[in-house]
């Protein structure tokens, strides 16, 4: 009935467990063993560099690639060998999928003709999801006919009305613009909000899987690289690649030798580093990490990291400034406001050493303390 909010329907939200999961195309071994959880109700989503594996994780869940080793369960069950149609999940493409020949009607219909679901019911459900993705007035057009934006609502429409377990999706904004993007993110995220399943969402966009995310997974070359809520990530990297991959402008590296509580540089120059936090030996090689907002032209003239500066956005709001150090080192400062600073001249950049990082520079760990 119209205004009223219809109790939300659990037995529809399902939890995902991936066990020690491989997958192989020929002998190259793409995903490496993936342990993974994710929640009842769960939003998360998968980042990683193109070609890190995410579609094929994703395409393993969903049942369109097999499983070369390890299991796939969803409830309680192993879906290994369930077909794709089966296992009772509903996949959004970046590239939507629709059907060219079908009406935007017969596209959010179909789904559902294929599991003999009565007619009537199948009006009232494409109905429901129509009014809820504001694509009610196009039930009559062809994808032809339909903005991009537009087509994506059909395709997520199309999940929606399957009543899913799990809603995967791959990429689902990549190719809209960039207000469009902004707008589909929030109506994606009320959508969760609103039906409360399980969501798996593969993206290469930070910004999406800051906002949208309840846990994000970050994935390189086929393996786990660390798994988190969004701030955990951001706050507490727990490698060199975790912390170069959230957060943008990426952090600031900086690699020398523990000397006295200090960082030397290759050049002989000394960085504070954090006092407390993190496991520091004497001589050890490391790389401190600073992000952009933490690093700042230092008070005092002739102290600090010494830098030369290179380029510079002037955003109004913000100023991003990039320099270089004299070991070559690309360094940036995301500075609030505007920047009288000028292209090539002398910097000295200090930073806050209670809010940086610190990672083993042989093996990338994070060498904080838990
Ligand atoms: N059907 C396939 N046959 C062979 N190699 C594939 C196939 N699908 C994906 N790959 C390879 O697997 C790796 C991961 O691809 P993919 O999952 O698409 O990455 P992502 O979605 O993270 O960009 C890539 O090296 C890709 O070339
Ligand atoms: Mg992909």
């Amino acid at each position: 009935m119209a205004g009223e909010q219809k109790p939300v329907d659990t037995s529809r939200r399902a939890r995902l467990e991936l066990r020690g999961v491989k997958k192989s195309f020929g002998g190259a071994e793409v995903i490496r063993g993936v342990d993974l959880h994710v929640e009842q109700g769960e939003f998360c989503v998968f980042v990683g560099p193109s070609g890190c594996g995410k579609s094929t994780l994703l395409r393993m869940i969903s049942g369109l690639e097999d499983i070369s080793a390890g299991e796939v369960r969803i409830g309680d069950e192993v879906v290994n060998d369930i077909p794709a149609a089966e296992r009772g999940l509903a996949m959004v493409f970046q590239s939507y999928a629709l059907y060219p020949h079908m009406t935007v009607r017969q596209n959010l219909s179909f789904g559902l003709e294929n599991l003999r679901t009565p007619r009537a019911e199948i009006a009232t459900k494409v109905d429901e999801v129509a009014a809820m993705l504001q694509i009610d007035g196009l039930l009559d057009r062809r994808p032809k006919d339909l903005s991009g934006g537009q087509r994506q609502r059909v395709a997520i429409g199309r999940a929606v009305v399957r009543e899913p377990r799990i809603f995967l999706f791959d990429e689902p904004l990549s190719n809209l613009d960039a207000e469009l993007r902004v707008e589909m993110r929030g109506e994606i995220s009320r959508l969760h909000g609103r039906l409360g399943n399980t969501m798996i969402y593969v993206t290469h966009d930070q910004v999406e899987a800051m906002t949208m995310a309840d846990k994000i997974v970050v994935l390189r070359d086929g393996r786990v690289e660390q798994t988190g809520a969004p701030l955990e990530l951001y706050n507490r990297p727990a490698n060199l690649f975790v912390a170069g991959f959230i957060g943008s402008p990426r952090m600031n590296f900086l690699s020398g030798s523990v000397e006295g509580g200090r960082l030397r540089l290759e050049n002989g120059e000394a960085v504070r580093l954090p006092e407390e936090g993190f496991s520091l030996r004497e001589g050890s090689a490391v790389t401190l990490g600073i992000r952009p907002n933490h690093l700042f032209p230092a008070a005092g003239e002739g102290s600090g990291l010494h830098a030369t500066v290179r380029s510079i956005e002037q955003l109004g709001g913000d100023s991003y400034i990039y320099a270089a150090t004299p070991t070559g080192d690309q360094v940036t400062l995301h500075r609030p406001g505007q920047t009288d600073l000028q292209i090539g001249t002398d910097v000295y950049l200090d930073h806050d050493p209670q809010v940086a990082h610190l990672f083993d520079s042989t093996n990338g760990q994070s060498l904080r303390q838990v």
